[in-house]
């Protein structure tokens, strides 16, 4: 047995326990800097690690901050919204949420006067009930809500998780409650300043926001938040992680296997580096032999065609369908399927006239300027969502290789 206090375990999918975050140190201390005077809109592709540190200012808050976590991923409303949140409040700090929520605010003493202890759920019926008007009165709610907190002593931290899904959701259901809601919310953040303020947000999501609002033309709702992106793990990061999640188990191995690890994984995600390393384990407990860079070679063929990977990986390909307009969207899969059969990626020129390919193909006479935006438009997109990198100067190539294998097999 490994010493479980000191070797964190695997995490296939899970945030990780702030305990066992590692890598973060720095970027969790820039972050709660950053907080002290801003609301902050944090950035990164899915399965990357920002639930991970959301959790950790949840579970070891600075400044004391009181930290409310929501994930509104699945909501449509605002009044769902601030329901959510006010019954997040409630659960995880009842006695400020009583101190600062339930005493003057009669809608939130009428539903604590009602039952001793609710849960969570119960709650945000509970508070439904109390005012059957409750979707019409979001602003209200949401304002009073707001205003209840800066009467408080200290600063609460709400954390939004997901957040542009949510705005996804409220967008294809009722444009113009977006756009009020947008405002809205804005118009909270700005006064008073975020520096006064005893709320600070920090909104956070796998989808580019702006991208998504610049399409709808509402992205000036949000251009106040500090843009945060979540640093991409570092070379020497995913090779000690190997080397410490291996030896940490007493497992033995060659030294090239960090390095070999590294050039399969290609741009990490954190997600895959978790599986793959796990597998090299798993290998070593059966077979008990030294681990080579060939077994590093086979773990990496066998996560592309394993169960537990598949779903991780249709995610990448089902979400450009979710998120690119036409005829990137075309274009984005087909243009990752030439990538992938490429043996070390495609330049700029190359890609470009594929795009144009598709674009007649598809019976599209876009003008040749505006053609030429969106095929720049469509590769930075594929860059910030980690599907591509820019590996020399014009030279595109999948960014992971986990990534490039897959599409290969399946889509190209
Ligand atoms: N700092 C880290 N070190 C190692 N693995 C990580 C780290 N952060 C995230 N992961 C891996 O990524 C997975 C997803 O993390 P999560 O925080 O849920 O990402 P996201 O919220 O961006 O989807 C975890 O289960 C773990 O495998
Ligand atoms: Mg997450």
């Amino acid at each position: 047995m490994h010493n479980m206090h000191e070797v964190p375990e695997f995490y296939t999918g899970s945030p990780i326990d702030a305990a066992d975050l590692r890598y973060r140190d720095q970027f969790l201390d820039q972050l709660w800097e950053t907080l002290q005077s801003k609301h902050v809109l944090l950035t990164a592709p899915r399965r990357t690690g920002k639930t991970s540190v959301m959790d950790h200012l949840r579970t070891l808050p600075r400044d004391s901050y009181s930290v409310i976590y929501e994930n509104v991923q699945d909501l449509a409303h605002p009044a769902d919204f601030f329901a959510a949140l006010l019954s997040r409040f409630y659960d995880e700090h009842p006695k400020i949420f009583r101190d600062t929520l339930g005493t003057s605010w009669g809608l939130i003493t009428k539903t604590l006067g009602r039952i001793e202890e609710f849960s969570f759920s119960e709650f945000k019926i509970a508070l439904r009930e109390n005012d059957p008007d409750w979707k019409a009165n979001w602003k209200r709610h949401g304002a009073k809500f707001l205003e209840q907190i800066r009467h408080h002593n200290t600063a609460v931290l709400l954390i939004v998780d997901e957040l542009p899904d949510m705005i996804l959701n409220l967008g294809a259901e009722d444009k113009n409650l977006l756009r009020e809601f947008l405002a809205w919310f804005r118009a909270q953040r700005q006064d008073p300043q975020p520096k006064h303020d005893k709320v600070r947000w920090l909104v956070g999501g796998s989808v580019n926001l702006s991208g998504t609002l610049d399409a709808m033309q509402m992205v000036d709702l949000i251009n106040d938040f500090e843009d945060v992106s979540l640093p991409v793990l570092r070379d020497e990061d995913v090779k000690d992680f190997v080397r410490s999640m291996l030896s940490g188990r007493d497992v033995q191995f060659d030294d090239n296997v960090p390095e070999r690890f590294l050039e399969h994984l290609g741009r990490p995600i954190p997600l895959f580096m978790q599986m793959v390393t796990q597998d090299l384990y798993r290998h070593w407990k059966r077979y008990k032999l030294r681990l080579t860079a060939n077994d590093v070679d086979v773990a990496f063929d066998d996560l592309v065609i394993s169960n537990a990977a598949r779903d991780k990986l249709q995610h990448y390909y089902s979400r450009i369908a979710r998120y690119y307009e036409l005829p990137q969207r075309t274009a984005a899969h087909c243009l990752l399927s030439q990538l992938s059969l490429s043996r070390n990626g495609l330049n700029r020129n190359r890609l470009f006239q594929e795009f144009e390919r598709i674009l007649n193909e598809e019976g599209l006479d876009t003008p040749a300027h505006r053609r030429k935006q969106q095929f720049n438009q469509l590769l930075r997109d594929l860059e910030n969502d980690f599907y591509v990198s820019e590996i020399t100067v014009n030279h595109y190539d999948f960014a992971s290789g986990i990534l490039k294998a897959w599409w290969k097999k399946y889509y190209a």
